[in-house]
């Protein structure tokens, strides 16, 4: 028997270190808290649930205190008498019953109040409303008034607020900014409204939080909050056409795009397969292009691809030129647009993005071309 109580013992240990390895794999200094909030909004979510939590511990310890006061001080003793019977009594009941009411009745009041507050939020400027879609898997962002349209990153200005609208092409997918604002779905042919703001400038990562598909965990986005100024001047630049390159590596990567490699079939640029006018709509309305992929106009400003499963920079992806003059990239391993290039189902199985096989030149110049839109 006593060896027997060992190994249950041992076994308790170990569960409990494997059950606290799982909750603590959650913890990555890059894993947006809820409890760190950068705006009105998750600030407000974040006071609810402290309140919660308060009201919560109050309750715990009080009933288990009484649980363990009662343990010890009514314990059976030799020869104690039988105890006094209360089953019926009314007062005892009625205080179990209204004292815990009482409890759930302030929860309740503190969880109706902070609703109808979440978008009770004030700004600088004008609102900035934007249309987000929902797709499998990334994220697009249709800035209703600018006539802009990106993917994956969402940039606003410090202070101000963000009406976002929410729709979705396909399934129900859910939009979660942790440290700005709480979860809302994103629901096929119904939109939803949420408003959030920003009171500080930095990135924070968006996650979508409704299972998707395949690739639903890879459905990240960040929000980019710059100040007022930088913010004109990143939009200004983004309602410009995109240069088209006129020699080299992305030159070739142009024609790439525009013809063989079959790009233009599924991504819209400002200046190659649209004029500016299309951007007042979003991709889903474009005439005649399937809404596959993003927006590519701005691509060499974003820094990262593919629902942030692989950072995307230039200055990793440097394209020159070997011996034969074939455009090669130096350092294929450190190039996520290489490795999505190269193998985009390897990279995220089941995307949209169904390709032929590129050669390794045919990838450098495409990256040259891309890193020309800026
Ligand atoms: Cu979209 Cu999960």
């Amino acid at each position: 028997m006593p060896k027997f109580r060992g190994v249950k013992r041992w076994a308790t240990i170990l569960s409990a270190l494997f059950l606290s390895s799982i909750l603590l794999a959650a913890c990555d200094q890059n894993t947006p808290s809820i409890l760190n909030p950068k705006g009105p909004v998750a600030a407000k979510e974040a006071g609810l649930f402290w309140f919660i939590l308060v009201v919560a511990t109050i309750v715990f310890v009080v009933v288990e205190g009484m649980l363990i006061y009662s343990i010890v001080r009514f314990r059976e003793r030799p020869n104690s008498p039988a105890p006094r019977q209360i089953h019926g009594n009314n007062t005892i009941e009625m205080i179990w019953t209204i004292v815990p009411s009482l409890f759930l009745f302030a929860v309740l009041i503190g969880t109706i109040y902070t609703m109808f507050n979440l978008s009770d939020i004030s700004g600088q400027g004008r609102t900035l409303q934007i249309t987000v879609v929902g797709h499998q898997w990334w994220w697009e962002f249709d800035y209703t008034n600018d006539g802009i349209v990106t993917a994956d990153e969402l940039v606003v200005p410090v202070g101000t607020v963000i009406h976002t609208t929410l729709e979705s092409q396909n399934v129900i997918h859910s939009f979660w900014i942790p440290q700005i604002t709480g979860k809302t779905d994103v629901v096929p042919g119904h939109s939803n409204d949420k408003l959030f703001k920003a009171d500080t400038i930095g990135t924070y990562r968006g996650i979508c939080t409704e299972f998707c598909g395949l690739q639903h965990a890879h459905m990240s986005f960040l929000l980019v909050v710059k100040s007022q100024s930088e913010y004109i001047s990143w939009l200004h630049n983004q309602q410009q056409a995109a240069q088209t390159p006129t020699s080299g590596a992305a030159l070739a990567g142009y024609k790439l795009f525009t013809g063989s490699g079959g790009c233009v079939s599924c991504h819209g640029i400002v200046g190659v397969n649209l004029n500016s006018s299309d951007l007042q709509h979003l991709t889903a309305k474009y005439g005649g292009i399937t809404p596959v992929g993003p927006n590519l106009t701005h691509f060499a400003t974003r820094t990262s691809i593919a629902g942030l499963v692989l950072s995307w920079n230039p200055q990793s992806c440097v394209v020159s030129t070997d011996s034969s003059g074939n455009a090669v990239i130096q350092n294929q391993s450190a190039c996520g647009l290489y490795q999505w290039l190269h193998d985009p189902q390897g990279v995220k199985p089941g995307n949209d993005m169904q390709i032929r096989q590129l050669s390794d030149t045919e990838v450098a110049e495409l990256v040259a071309y891309l890193e020309a839109l800026n």
